[in-house]
């Protein structure tokens, strides 16, 4: 951690079109909105904290492998953040313009409403990930300690609360998904992936994305792909951990924080539980979208 950075005080969310947002991820906003898509970028599209990073990582090793020094560089800057602008670093959208590399791999946390549209135009593929709410909500609440460009996230209960009323930066954890779920049922160039299915069996979920991005790569390629991305490793590579961005105060909690499916019964309280639970039904009466349960 770089202690001399200067940072603002924390942000403050406000409604943004309908969602919660900070100024980091608005401020850019016309660039973002009239953001040019290429028929072959990727993007990675995710509710934050649900897998973005392990899904990136696969995806630059990949398209790209480890050996190329020009991608000795810090996964975040591999991946560029499309819609993000904070201090000290050039925005998103002005290092995606520069990228002569090919195909981009683009970061974006957008709600689907709020997607530039020549992503549509262009015809992009789009991976989605999502993790259930529970463990999801856990990761943000310790990312909202440790990341100083995050609103406060108070205690774990008031969190947990602000997390049910969608004020969280992105906006609900329930409608994102939702909302992604519904407009993958009429476009094909959406792949909707479960971070507990990666959990459960990577190399399988492995294989779905590349018949999606219509890769073939041989079976050593994909088991050092595999291996590469498993957590344990990519907790001590400095360019997938987060460690060389000084926003983040490891010492509070890292970025590759534990990586499993349940830890949510380490934080939630029977009681939270109970009416985090009959909340969750009446949000989600209406989609098809399913979890696996997570109990
Ligand atoms: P935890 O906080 O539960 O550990 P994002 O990249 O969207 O911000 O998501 C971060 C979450 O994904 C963190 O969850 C992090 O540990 C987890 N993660 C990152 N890489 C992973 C991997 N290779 N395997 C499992 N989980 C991983």
């Amino acid at each position: 951690i770089n202690n001399t950075m200067e940072l603002p005080p924390r942000p403050k969310l406000f409604d943004f079109h309908g969602v919660s947002m900070t100024n980091y991820f608005t401020d850019n906003w016309d660039n973002v909105q009239n953001f040019q898509a290429r028929p072959d970028d990727i993007l990675i599209a995710t509710y934050p904290k649900a897998g973005t990073t392990w899904v990136s990582y696969i995806l630059d090793l990949l398209y790209f492998g480890q050996t190329a020094p020009e991608r000795q560089r810090p996964i975040f800057e591999k991946v560029p953040f499309l819609e993000l602008l904070i201090p000290l670093y050039p925005p998103g959208v002005e290092v995606l313009d520069n990228l002569t590399t090919s195909p981009r791999l683009i970061k974006t946390h957008l709600p689907v409403q709020l997607l530039p549209k020549s992503f549509w135009e262009q015809n992009c593929r789009i991976v989605y990930v999502a993790r259930n709410a529970k463990d999801n909500a856990v990761s943000y609440f310790h990312f909202d300690r440790m990341n100083q460009t995050q609103p406060e996230p108070g205690d774990w209960n008031n969190f947990l609360q602000r997390v049910m009323d969608g004020k969280m930066v992105f906006g609900s954890w329930y409608d994102h998904v939702t909302g992604w779920w519904e407009k993958k049922q009429t476009h094909s160039k959406i792949l909707y992936l479960f971070y507990e299915d990666m959990v459960e069996d990577t190399g399988r979920e492995l294989d779905r994305l590349c018949s999606f991005l219509g890769l073939s790569p041989s079976a050593e390629k994909k088991e050092r792909v595999r291996r590469g991305a498993q957590f344990d490793t990519m907790k001590k590579n400095s360019m997938a951990n987060y460690s060389t961005l000084p926003i983040m105060d490891f010492k509070i909690s890292p970025f590759m924080r534990k990586g499993k499916v349940g830890d949510w019964k380490n934080h939630f309280t029977v009681a939270q539980s109970e009416q985090f639970d009959e909340d969750y039904k009446k949000k989600m009466k209406n989609t098809t979208l399913q979890f696996r349960t997570v109990v």
